[in-house]
């Protein structure tokens, strides 16, 4: 079919009133049909960790969805940094919505984790723009090539569940473009989904579906969005506004299309801006219904193992002492198991990503099946659904701990602790969970603490057990999963996507999350967010972004940087090698971080720019490549609202976590048209001074400043005055007759009459 040509047939033959429909939805999860154009409906279903489809179209359907398979949940997928499995799972998750004739699916979430306590945070991948942006460009691609669209979502600043439908987001430019809106940006650019979910939230005072900088200039403009947007369920607070905003899609439906066709009628909205929003909404719609494949099934079974597989993937070693880890030998003969997530395990978050499970693993049991008769596997829940520990079921964890050789103790946040429209106000385990480890550190060294949890948590055991296990929130395969890594079937290779801080009070936001009562967020920790914050205040993490161990270690060496100096727009490409030194086949994720060493403005010690997981067999070896663009080095600026890149130096820090850099290189970066800079009569003297043309037009007047104030041209000041004088605004000259105000207008004209050089 060809899309625009049908649809530029259909546009003129809709009534208004038909138009109208079309942007609000039908019911919770589908589109209005226009069965005279033989316009179909569309079904919309949530889909970051599996499909969720609702049994009717006219219920939320939260807890009573079609069975699908459960994948591992944003957070535990963004700790295996890899693009192809999560592009894998995109796929599988598409062809289940295939399956089930659901056309976009409502995912993925790249909102950032601001603050380790955001309610969502297991639904988001990261804390880092790059990575987010990068692994959701995996996961749009991914359902693409099934043919099925996604809605990439919450656009934007939408890092809190408390008061999140009135909540006011207050963000500077700046760092919306390069921490909040650039995984957007990374994603739209390189995977072009079909929607945009706009969220509940106002940015700057104005609520995201009605936010015509966002949706039309950020979104379609700049970024070349050629989908659609549709709206948070119930994120719409006016009809019409976000029509005129450039918000194609209303969700849910209700009886108030009309209010857009009487908003036509009266003058207040144009029938060319609905009929804009409806053409582009049109061909989605088609594309949708075009690429439906009804006859679609899917394998169970083999979706199940790869749930199992990618949360293997996901699973993060976090300590090993004395590699305590894998369960070998006579570790393997008597194990106790310990805390009841091992047998009923957490495995996705609460709320609108809810996904029925096809079947859920469970850790005892598959280690069972792995280890046979011949290990003799003891069990305790040691905690009970409360978070009062219950001194009975302790003892008898304890006791099975003290006859066991190794104790393997499961513990995490319960579904309570970790909710969507709800944030955490702690980071603490709960108490029954924080007494089991300590009960059974106390009489068994070699323990294992096995977390299950989709964020970040605080533990104040860590120095005493031996070996920490993070597993998240791995969906219905992690019991299996786990069990893998737990006997050494699968080698961890997971890596933190985001900061365990030691303490809550160490996260930027501490002061300022989730908010005011009045719903005001002020994001006044700005660019230093996540390991941004504890590298440029030098706070010592629990565990630092980008860490993991595995059972093997991998070296790096002969850095190698094409050239130490690059021009404007060349490519500079990196190699490194990584070899596996140890016994096992593994898998590291190598990061690139960029360092710029004297900023123009301040900005984060180490920033992201690249990373690559390679697979290495012992003794392996493998060349890494890595290329930086000029957008690499740039930052946003505040005053020429672009991304521009200054000339300087930078560092390129290669290394295995954000605090274990192990090569590094330093080249210089030559721009050859700088940002253009602007003097008018607020700048100082010190600025006019350094610029080309500026410092010759200021001579006169400021030698005749320098008479005023200190009797003589070359004027000897005080260093107070020296100071003053340096700093003092240009205009301010004027107060000390050094310039008349017509002079002054004469050198401003002149001084900016072509951008410096
Ligand atoms: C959530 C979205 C979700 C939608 C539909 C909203 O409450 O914020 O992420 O896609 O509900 O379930």
């Amino acid at each position: 079919m060809d899309i625009p040509a049908t649809v530029d047939q259909l546009l003129p033959r809709l009534t208004l009133e038909e138009k109208a429909m079309l942007c609000v939805g039908r019911d919770f999860w589908t589109t209005h049909p226009i069965d005279r154009l033989g316009i179909p409906s569309i079904w919309l279903a949530d889909g970051p960790t599996g499909v969720r489809k609702a049994r009717h179209s006219t219920e939320p359907g939260i807890g009573t969805s079609l069975p699908a398979t459960c994948f591992p949940t944003a957070s535990a997928l963004a700790a295996s940094w890899d693009v192809h499995l999560v592009r894998e799972v995109g796929r599988a998750i598409a062809i289940e919505a295939q399956a089930q004739g659901v056309h976009i699916l409502l995912g993925p979430g790249v909102n950032l984790k601001r603050s380790p306590l955001g309610g969502r945070n297991f639904e988001y991948f990261s804390e880092d723009p790059l990575l987010s942006g990068e692994l959701a460009a995996a996961f749009i691609a991914g359902a693409k090539e099934e043919g099925v669209g996604t809605c990439l979502k919450h656009f934007v600043a939408n890092e809190n569940e408390t008061g999140r439908m009135y909540a006011d987001s207050i963000v500077d430019e700046r760092t919306l473009r390069e921490l909040y809106l650039r995984p957007f940006e990374i994603a739209v650019t390189k995977s072009k989904p079909w929607a945009i979910m706009a969220a509940y939230n106002r940015v700057n005072g104005t609520f995201c579906t009605e936010n015509a900088w966002l949706l039309r200039q950020v979104l379609h403009e700049e970024w070349g969005h050629d989908g659609i947007v549709v709206s948070d369920w119930l994120a719409v607070n006016d009809r019409v506004a976000p029509v005129a905003a450039g918000l194609h899609l209303q969700m849910p439906g209700g009886p108030l299309a009309e209010r857009i066709a009487e908003a036509v009628r009266t003058g207040r909205l144009s029938e060319a801006t609905l009929d804009g929003v409806v053409k582009e909404l049109l061909t989605v719609i088609l594309r949708a219904d075009a690429a439906r494949r009804p006859a679609c099934t899917f394998d169970p079974e083999a979706h199940h193992q790869l749930a199992r597989r990618a949360a293997g993937e996901c699973i993060t070693l976090l300590k090993n002492d004395g590699d305590l880890l894998p369960l070998e030998g006579a570790r393997l003969t008597e194990i106790a198991l310990i805390g009841a997530f091992a047998k009923e395990p957490r495995y996705q978050g609460a709320g609108s990503s809810e996904v029925v499970p096809t079947r859920v693993e469970n850790a005892h049991d598959e280690l069972v099946k792995l280890l046979g008769p011949s290990v003799r596997i003891a069990y305790a829940a040691g905690y009970g659904a409360g978070d009062t520990p219950d001194p009975a079921l302790l003892q008898e964890a304890r006791e099975i701990a003290v006859r066991s050789h190794v104790a393997v103790v499961f513990a995490g946040l319960p579904p309570s602790y970790e909710s969507e429209g709800i944030d955490r106000n702690h980071l603490e385990l709960p108490p029954s969970h924080n007494a089991l480890i300590d009960t059974i550190v106390e009489v068994q060294p070699n323990t294992v603490v096995v977390l299950i949890n989709g964020a970040a948590v605080t533990m104040p055991w860590a120095g005493r057990v031996p070996a920490i296990v993070e597993a998240w929130l791995g969906g219905q395969g992690a019991g299996g999963a786990i069990a893998d890594v737990l006997v050494g079937r699968v080698n961890p290779s997971g890596k933190l996507a985001e900061t365990f801080p030691a303490r809550l009070e160490d996260t930027p936001s501490y002061l300022s999350f989730p908010g005011d009562p009045d719903g005001r967020v002020a994001f006044s920790e700005g660019l230093f967010t996540g390991y941004r914050w504890h590298d440029a205040r030098a706070i010592e993490p629990l565990f630092p972004f980008g860490h993991g161990l595995f059972y093997t270690t991998f070296a790096y060496a002969d850095l190698t940087v094409t050239r130490p100096e690059i021009r404007d727009d060349e490519v500079l490409d990196i190699a490194l090698t990584v070899r596996n030194t140890g016994q096992r086949f593994g898998k590291e994720i190598v990061q690139l971080y960029l360092h710029e060493r004297a900023p123009r403005y301040p900005r984060p010690p180490k920033e992201l720019k690249a990373f690559q997981k390679v697979a290495l067999a012992p003794g392996e070896e493998q060349r890494v490549h890595f290329q930086l663009v000029r957008k690499d080095f740039a930052y946003y600026d505040p005053q020429a609202h672009a991304w521009l890149a200054n000339s300087g130096t930078f560092d390129i820090l290669v290394g295995a976590s954000s605090r274990d850099i192990r090569l590094s290189h330093t080249v210089s970066l030559h721009v050859s048209s700088p940002r253009p800079v602007y003097l008018d009569r607020f700048r100082p003297v010190w600025e006019w001074l350094m610029h080309p043309r500026g410092s010759a037009l200021l001579a006169a007047p400021l030698a005749r400043l320098r008479q005023a104030i200190g009797g003589t041209a070359e004027g000897e000041m005080s260093p107070m005055m020296e100071a003053i004088v340096h700093d003092l605004p240009v205009g301010k000259l004027v107060l000390f007759g050094a310039i008349t105000e017509s002079e002054l207008e004469r050198i401003l004209a002149e001084v900016n009459a072509e951008p410096t050089p």
